[in-house]
């Protein structure tokens, strides 16, 4: 299971990266709206410097030579580029054109299982159902998911299933459950899934029980001996 970081800004990236859990990173145009001072190219150049992961770069033309003209730009700017293209009749096209150049493709907005079959045959190699929107409107996301892993396995496409727009840790771990290759994640939940009320309580004690015993022992050593064994 590989885990993606679902963000443009580039201080959660190189935290992420520094733990050494990160596979790749998704943005799109809302994602890069929330961060300032840089041009999106600029932005996806950086990223490409902290991981060699796939970073998604997503157009937003909405015909297909406006597609394949923003998407070419972007596969420019380093070797690890995906070309983000949202589901449509246009994007199918598109990616059918990318595929035939080489270029990488995520399909994005993938909301059902035959959606999703459409992109992997047309070419995109990474399929995005959106797990989060589908909760949202009282529908089960994780039902998507778990089709189109079946769907890419049974029929042996040469796509991954990447769940998106996760909103908690139980989407991750239900997503690696029904079969998805890669989970992209806001920080928040990649730092709730470090956390555990236990685990934070667990080291407190530890480090109490150390002191602990360590005064002990220095109570108990001979004057001028070291306390650590
Ligand atoms: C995925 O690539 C998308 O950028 C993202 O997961 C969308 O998530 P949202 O529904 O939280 O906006």
């Amino acid at each position: 299971m590989k885990l993606f970081l679902d963000t443009a800004e580039i201080d959660e990236i190189r935290t992420v990266a520094r733990w050494g859990v990160l596979d790749g990173v998704t943005t799109n145009p809302t994602l890069f709206a929330k961060t300032s001072g840089m041009t999106y190219d600029e932005v996806l150049a950086e990223i490409c410097t902290i991981t060699s992961g796939p970073v998604s770069a997503e157009v937003v033309a909405e015909d297909v030579e406006g597609m394949l003209s923003e998407g070419r730009h972007f596969a420019k700017i380093a070797p690890n580029i995906v070309v983000k293209v949202p589901m449509s009749e246009t994007g199918l096209e598109a990616i059918s054109r990318f595929a035939a150049e080489g270029i990488r493709v995520n399909c994005t907005l993938i909301f059902t299982a035959n959606q999703g079959l459409l992109a992997a045959k047309a070419g995109a190699s990474l399929l995005s159902p959106f797990v989060g929107r589908l909760d949202d409107i009282n529908e089960e996301g994780m039902i998507v998911i778990r089709e189109l892993s079946d769907i890419v396995r049974f029929h042996e496409l040469d796509a991954e299933v990447l769940a998106a727009s996760v909103r908690h840790p139980r989407h991750v771990t239900e997503s690696a459950l029904a079969g998805a290759h890669i989970a992209t994640l806001p920080f928040k939940v990649f730092q709730q899934m470090v956390r555990h009320p236990l685990t934070d309580k667990g080291i407190v004690q530890f480090r109490k029980d150390w002191d602990s015993a360590r005064k002990a022992m220095a109570e108990k050593a001979p004057a001028g001996a070291g306390a650590r064994g």
